[in-house]
């Protein structure tokens, strides 16, 4: 008999199989029990009628435990009436791993409770089809940047540098050394554009960021892609042909996780239509100052309220260009006719979402990245290395970096992003 994973059964009407899988719920009469099953691949039923099995396998079915772990054979048939489509007749169940007062129970549970259990949160419907979206995700982003030329290459996560300011570092020891783990591979990214032309990486990066708000993990991964030869506008076409590419691979293959996560398709549809609207930081505080928001001035950073104001007058994703120098990092470009922005953008998604992106061109020029560096009141000696690249060969180049979390939270359609990563570092939480 052939043993199939639950994902399968349409190619297997008719043909009775074995699957090992998890009882996730089960219901019963007195003539009929129906136990929901997962395997990992997807959720479909299983249904034990008493007057076709053995009587034992009848009693066993009814007493199933939540999450014992079972071989089942059976029939696979169409199911018209799930959304899934079909469904296996039972004919034999083999106990393999007992299970007894599973802690996650078909009621609610608070929030704390269910992070506590994350290991086995995991397996709930809802958490497991977010899990397939972020999957998605990686799968994608491959395809994307191999498609379009790019080659993946690994910074480091143990560095000397601190690419996005000084305040939120995790530092260890490294022998008799201080070392950060990373904020960004951006830096070491640009070395490797000189050395391969279009690069991306991806990679876990850590903020020790004391926010605790639904958009902030101390541990998150980065697609962070680096051009050489490229200015800004190249980089944002990138950027929005590759979040668009995103989107349509999720509706593409996700469709079963879509429904679970009740994500409506239509909208996600308007997503994938290009170009996404650009808005200068001048014309956004403009546009926030019109529509009664006290209190924020030019020069300010936007908060979360400012950020779903401004991609609430969009349709789809919308890119806030040319920021203030003074709110941002060292490396960014000087604007060639304005002495107080920079060449930068951030990719703001809708529906309150926030910041998806953040990116720039890079400044070329050594003297004026010594002097930065400088005054951000950093090491020009551990950034040597990094000033050797506008010695050698300078040239323009841009790069931004995504973040995944963030983006899949944004594409499930969940309120928060720790359930957008299998273990979320959070402010107060390292368990499990
Ligand atoms: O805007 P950020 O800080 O940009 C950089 O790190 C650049 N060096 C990237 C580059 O140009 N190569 O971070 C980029 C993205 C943000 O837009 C956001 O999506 C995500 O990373 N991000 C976070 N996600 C979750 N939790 C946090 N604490 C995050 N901080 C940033
Ligand atoms: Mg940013």
């Amino acid at each position: 008999m052939e043993r199939i994973q639950i994902i399968d059964a349409k190619n297997h009407v008719g043909q009775t199989v074995q699957i090992g899988a998890w009882v996730a719920n089960k219901r019963s009469s007195g003539k009929i029990a129906f136990l929901q099953l997962r395997d990992g691949t997807a959720y479909f039923q299983g249904v034990v009628v008493k007057s076709e099995v053995a009587e034992e396998t009848f009693q066993l079915a009814k007493n199933l435990n939540q999450e014992t772990a079972v071989l089942i054979t059976g029939e696979i048939r169409e199911d018209t009436r799930s959304k899934f489509g079909y469904e296996i007749g039972i004919a034999g169940i083999e106990v393999v791993g007992e299970s007894h007062e599973y802690p996650i129970t078909p009621k609610e549970h608070g929030t704390d409770f269910l992070m506590d259990h994350r290991h086995l949160w995991l397996r709930s419907s809802k958490q497991h089809a977010i899990m397939q979206i972020r999957n998605e995700l990686i799968r994608a982003t491959y395809e994307f940047f191999n498609q379009n030329g790019f080659v993946k290459i690994d910074p480091p996560i143990l560095t000397g540098s601190a690419p996005e300011g000084t305040t939120d570092l995790f530092e260890t020891n490294y022998f008799d050394q201080k070392a950060y783990l990373s904020q960004s591979g951006q830096l070491y990214m640009e070395a490797a554009a000189m050395a391969f032309g279009k690069v991306f990486s991806f990679g876990p990066t850590f903020r020790a960021e004391k926010s605790k708000t639904r958009r902030h993990l101390i541990e998150f991964w980065m697609i962070e892609p680096e051009m050489a030869f490229a200015h800004q506008e190249e980089s944002l076409e990138v950027q929005e042909q590759y979040v668009a590419f995103l989107v349509q691979s999720v509706l593409d293959n996700c469709d079963y996780a879509l429904h679970v996560l009740e994500r409506d398709r239509n909208v996600l549809e308007k997503y994938t239509q290009l170009p996404f609207p650009r808005i200068s930081y001048d014309d956004a505080i403009e546009l926030l100052k019109k529509n009664g928001f006290e209190g924020i001035e030019w020069g300010d950073d936007f908060g979360s309220p400012h950020e779903t104001f401004i991609a609430n007058s969009f349709d789809r994703p919308v890119f806030i260009l040319n920021y203030p120098k003074a709110i941002k990092p060292f490396y960014m470009k000087p604007h060639p006719t304005r002495e107080d922005v920079v060449i930068c953008a951030d990719m703001i998604a809708p529906e309150g979402y926030g910041e998806i992106i953040g990116g720039s061109e890079r400044a070329t020029d050594y003297e004026y990245l010594l002097e930065q560096i400088k005054t951000h009141g950093l090491d020009p000696e551990e950034y040597a290395w990094y000033l050797d690249l506008r010695k050698y060969g300078s040239v323009p180049h841009a790069g931004f970096g995504l973040g995944l979390e963030r983006t899949v939270t944004w594409l499930a359609g969940i309120e928060h992003v720790r359930e957008a990563i299998p273990f979320p570092r959070l402010l107060n939480r390292i368990y499990p």
